[in-house]
């Protein structure tokens, strides 16, 4: 990377982080976090997800796209990716950044509405980064069950979260949880937590 390439990134890691925290001020519980994930934090959540599978795949509270691009790092194909943002200035930014990426700016609960399309599309790998701390057991757990039923046969659902312990408990008859290693980097550390269908061998991430 040249000088003036090297210096043009730093500066958008400044600005992202000032936007970041900016937005954190004005809602502290719909952003969840001070800064964006750490690259290597995204690296995880992406090497944790079973992209492989063949189909679409959902991103759900992108922020600023460090996830998005940690996609593209990997070699997922842009048109593969639907990322909905619920803030409207972040999905601005991501639809300028990602021009080839689907970005949606709506509600990431309610995806029958979002994607307004009946249910009908089902994803390899749902990538997941709302906060969800103020809601009850029962509630994430309901949320996560919808989630499922979006996913393909094999398909897995990575969740960012700073939680110590799984943020959502297993349903027995549909989903396991386990935990990437710690990311000591990110700000705070954290695990990736990987829900994957009930049965189905668990994932060795790739670091
Ligand atoms: C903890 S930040 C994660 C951002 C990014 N993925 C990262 O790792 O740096 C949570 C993001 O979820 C978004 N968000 C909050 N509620 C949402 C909702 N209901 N639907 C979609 N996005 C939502 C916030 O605007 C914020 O960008």
């Amino acid at each position: 990377m040249t000088n003036q390439a090297t210096h043009a990134k730093a500066g958008e890691k400044r600005r992202d982080l000032a936007r970041f925290f900016g937005t954190w001020m004005r809602s502290p519980v719909k952003m969840g976090a001070v800064a964006p994930s750490s690259a290597r934090y995204c690296a995880t959540m992406v090497a944790s997800a079973t992209t492989g599978l063949d189909g679409p795949i959902l991103e759900l509270g992108p922020g600023l796209g460090c996830v998005t691009r940690a996609l593209l790092d990997a070699g997922v194909e842009p048109a593969r990716i639907t990322s909905i943002e619920y803030d409207a200035e972040f999905a601005r930014l991501l639809k300028e950044r990602f021009p080839a990426v689907n970005v949606i700016q709506g509600d990431g609960f309610d995806l029958d509405k979002t994607l307004g399309d009946g249910g009908a599309t089902k994803f390899a790998a749902i990538l997941f980064a709302i906060p969800i701390v103020n809601f009850a057991q029962e509630e994430r757990q309901a949320l996560f069950r919808r989630y499922f039923e979006r996913l393909r046969p094999g398909g897995n659902l990575t969740q960012l979260s700073y939680l110590w312990k799984p943020p959502v408990k297993a349903v027995p008859e549909l989903f396991d949880v386990s935990a990437s290693p710690i990311v000591w980097d990110n700000i705070p550390p954290a695990r990736v937590w990987i829900y994957s269908q009930a049965g189905a061998p668990s994932p060795a991430p790739r670091h």
